[in-house]
């Protein structure tokens, strides 16, 4: 039966960390360039409602070392939504390819994609989680750190979809997750809760606060993010005086934090807003390797949810298909 990768909340603990673990053995592979090539012949279709440098690049070169095709779609040059339902794109290209990444605007448009597909669908980014960024954002620090449970996390900032992923994939993992944000911004009640359950099964603390000075005192990793994003553009000045300075991760806020500690941001980043130069470009910032490490976090994916529902031809010399094809073929002029 397919699976898809499109919320945190449907995996157990082992699941997340077995992917875990099968990305740092593909990143080994990818480094040496000897990644097998698991999903020969297959395609993937990429759908982007929005823009994208890592989720794009990393999902197409990765298909490319795994032996498979990206198909780049977007809105305008694709039917979705406009003069085609969700459903039925869904349904035509799980006729013709293996698995759909898509980055949707909205959560609900993506189960109804999952719905409808026949095939495995991996979530680029939607308005409710990122799930594959998470999912990378955990590995770089078990990379980092050598462990995964109780290691201390603090997230500076705006509860985006990307921080509600990483505080539950955090709290099902076992990892303390510290926040400072403004009320208004700090995070829904209902993804608090379920995150609370995650941390109550797992052992770990959940810490919610308006001073970010006390939350970077205990970190190993000190993450931030965005502070307005494509559609929040008539909230910019708005948000912009909500954050600014008390919530940039400058020199000041880091020096407060442990020697140790590994600065975070899944980027784009907005230099000298939420991060500063000196921040993000220093020693204690990862930001490049986190950048790197999307490649080898959708090679695992592509492999664990779309590689195991292929049955690849081993050699095509062997493949009846193939011998068939150069029968007709010597027959022509
Ligand atoms: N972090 C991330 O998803 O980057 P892109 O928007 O460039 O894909």
């Amino acid at each position: 039966m397919k699976r898809d990768f499109i919320d945190i909340q449907e995996f157990t603990a082992d699941e997340l960390k077995t992917l875990i673990y099968l990305i740092e053995i593909v990143k080994k592979a990818s480094k040496e360039r000897a990644l097998p090539d698991l999903l020969y012949k297959a395609s993937l279709a990429m759908i982007f409602e929005e823009p994208s440098t890592r989720t794009r690049t990393s999902f197409e070169v990765a298909m490319t070392e795994l032996g498979g095709h990206a198909i780049y779609m977007k809105p305008g040059e694709i039917h979705l939504g406009a003069r085609e339902t969700i459903g039925d794109t869904a349904q035509v290209l799980s006729r013709m390819c293996d698995g759909i990444e898509a980055r949707l605007l909205k959560h609900k448009n993506i189960l109804e994609l999952v719905k409808y597909a026949t095939v495995p669908v991996i979530s680029g980014l939607t308005d409710y989680q990122h799930p594959t960024q998470s999912l990378c954002d955990i590995f770089t620090m078990y990379e980092n750190a050598r462990k995964i449970k109780g290691l201390n996390l603090t997230f500076i900032g705006d509860s985006t979809e990307n921080f509600n992923s990483l505080l539950f994939i955090s709290s099902k993992l076992g990892l303390n997750f510290y926040m400072a944000s403004p009320k208004k911004y700090q995070p829904k009640e209902s993804i608090l809760n379920e995150a609370l359950k995650n941390a109550k099964e797992s052992g770990s603390e959940i810490v919610i606060t308006e001073d970010p000075k006390e939350a970077v005192l205990q970190a190993d990793f000190v993450y931030t993010d965005l502070w307005y994003w494509i559609g929040q553009e008539d909230e910019e000045e708005e948000r912009r005086a909500a954050f600014m300075p008390k919530y940039q991760v400058n020199e000041k806020l880091m020096k407060l934090a442990p020697l140790h500690a590994k600065f975070m941001h899944c980027l784009p980043a907005s230099r000298n807003t939420e991060v500063t130069d000196n921040v993000i470009d220093s020693e204690q910032s990862i930001v490049f390797d986190e950048a790197e490490n999307r490649l080898y976090t959708e090679e695992a994916l592509l492999i664990a949810f779309i590689g195991r529902t292929l049955k690849p031809w081993e050699k095509d010399k062997e493949n009846i298909y193939y011998k068939e094809i150069n029968k007709i073929m010597g027959k022509l002029s």
